[in-house]
């Protein structure tokens, strides 16, 4: 029995400068765990609800009730549990709450516990946290997906696609992946510079330059990796996330500049843009409630290429069970803060490995230090990543972490894609 003795709660700050909230969960035996929370820009609708208050001296992003909630009632009904069992605790969170998108307490405020005490847990128990939350201590390391051009919600810019990302297929260890990204990166950057174009970046550490279309930024990047002696779709392959949510007017798409497209003309558009492009990843390629145009594109493209489920499953159970009932996907976004809890994230991960979709845990636009989410890849096998790119320390705080993992294991190898 590890005891919980205390939970103290306070509001900090994510990588947009946003309060976000701060939990640390203190056991008997003088271990303790501490995890900030992230917070996104292009959410779901279905996500669990992040509770900010009504404050104008915060602009309403105070998350002042939500850490009130940690201190006092949360504290109170935790404080002589047992931190080692993480699923009771995560169910005494729910309970407490009472709602079925965590409105009462706040999402935010229910998981920093959650991972703060699975964190203390681990520490309790002298492990590293993969190795305390793995199933069978059979380990390799994910690929990662790293948004090196940022546009949509996430860029002030012309750019309707989100996140053009690189993932290096061919590397054979997480260090070389890292090699190959780094090179691909700052290859990028002297082609922008070269065009005179800006080399600043975007939430999620990418650039984010004006370019005229989407496709101008796929040829840039495509140039970039050639330039790096590296061969697209067998080195390096792209995948995008669409966001499309954010794109819908609620009958049609604008992801082509000047015009609208229909559901059947943007499955059509995205099988000549994989057919033209070694695209390999599609993440929220459709809206989060057309869940028939997502079989329709899964049937049509996702033998050749991975369609992945983010604002449509926000690593909820029942709705994966949904899309795996009707084949809307073949993987899925993982993002704690979308659920709640690790025990529910990890159910999420589970079903869904069971039913051989690909995992891909990921970050959040507004992130923080926390390197929670490389210990959670490792300790559930999954085979991709995605945290930002090679940029902005809140991203590379998560490569810098399976960097140390990849050492403490003496190089277990990379998953299979
Ligand atoms: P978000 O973006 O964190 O702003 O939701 C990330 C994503 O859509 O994958
Ligand atoms: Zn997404």
């Amino acid at each position: 029995m590890s005891k919980i003795i205390e939970i103290k709660s306070r509001q900090v700050f994510d990588s947009r400068g946003f309060p976000t909230v701060q939990s640390d969960v203190i056991l008997e035996d003088g271990s303790i765990g501490s995890s900030i929370v992230p917070s996104g820009a292009s959410t779901g609708s279905y996500e669990a609800c992040e509770l900010r208050d009504s404050n104008p001296k915060y602009l309403n992003k105070s998350v002042l009730n939500a850490v009130e909630n940690v201190n006092h009632s949360i504290n109170n009904h935790l404080k002589g549990k047992n931190s080692l069992e993480q699923e009771k605790i995560d169910q005494l969170l729910i309970d407490l709450d009472g709602t079925n998108n965590k409105s009462k307490l706040g999402a935010n405020s229910i998981l920093s516990v959650s991972i703060a005490n699975c964190k203390a847990a681990a520490k309790s128990q002298k492990k590293e946290i993969f190795h305390y939350l793995s199933r069978d201590h059979n380990y390799k390391l994910p690929f990662p997906l790293m948004n090196i051009i940022n546009g949509g919600a996430h860029a002030n810019n012309s750019l309707n696609i989100q996140e053009f990302m690189i993932r290096p297929d061919g590397a054979n260890s997480f260090s070389e992946c890292m090699q190959m990204a780094f090179l691909t990166i700052q290859n990028l950057k002297k082609l922008l510079e070269s065009k005179k174009m800006n080399t600043s970046v975007g939430d999620e550490g990418g650039f984010a330059p004006n370019l005229n279309s989407d496709e101008d930024a796929i040829d840039l990047i495509l140039d970039s990796i050639e330039k790096s002696g590296f061969k697209p779709g067998q080195d390096i392959s792209l995948c995008l996330d669409v966001a499309s949510n954010e794109l819908y007017d609620g009958k049609e798409y604008s992801i082509i500049t000047g015009k609208k497209i229909n559901p059947a003309e943007l499955i059509d558009y995205y099988a000549s843009l994989a057919n033209k492009y070694p695209i390999k990843s599609i993440e929220d390629p459709i809206f989060e409630d057309d869940w028939k145009s997502w079989s329709d594109l899964n049937n049509k493209i996702g033998n050749i290429t991975q369609i992945v489920g983010d604002d449509l499953f926000v690593t909820n159970h029942e709705r994966l069970n949904k899309g795996i009932q009707e084949s809307s996907a073949n993987a899925i976004l993982i993002k704690l803060n979308q659920i709640g809890t690790v025990s529910e994230t990890l159910k999420t991960i589970y079903l869904a490995q069971t039913n051989n979709f690909k995992t891909i845990i990921s970050h959040r636009s507004g992130d923080t230090e926390d390197t929670f989410i490389s210990d959670l890849a490792i300790a559930t096998k999954s085979n991709q990543i995605k945290t930002g790119s090679l940029a902005r320390s809140e991203r590379v705080a998560k490569y810098n972490r399976l960097l140390k993992i990849e050492e403490i294991l003496n190089n277990p190898g990379m998953s299979k894609l």
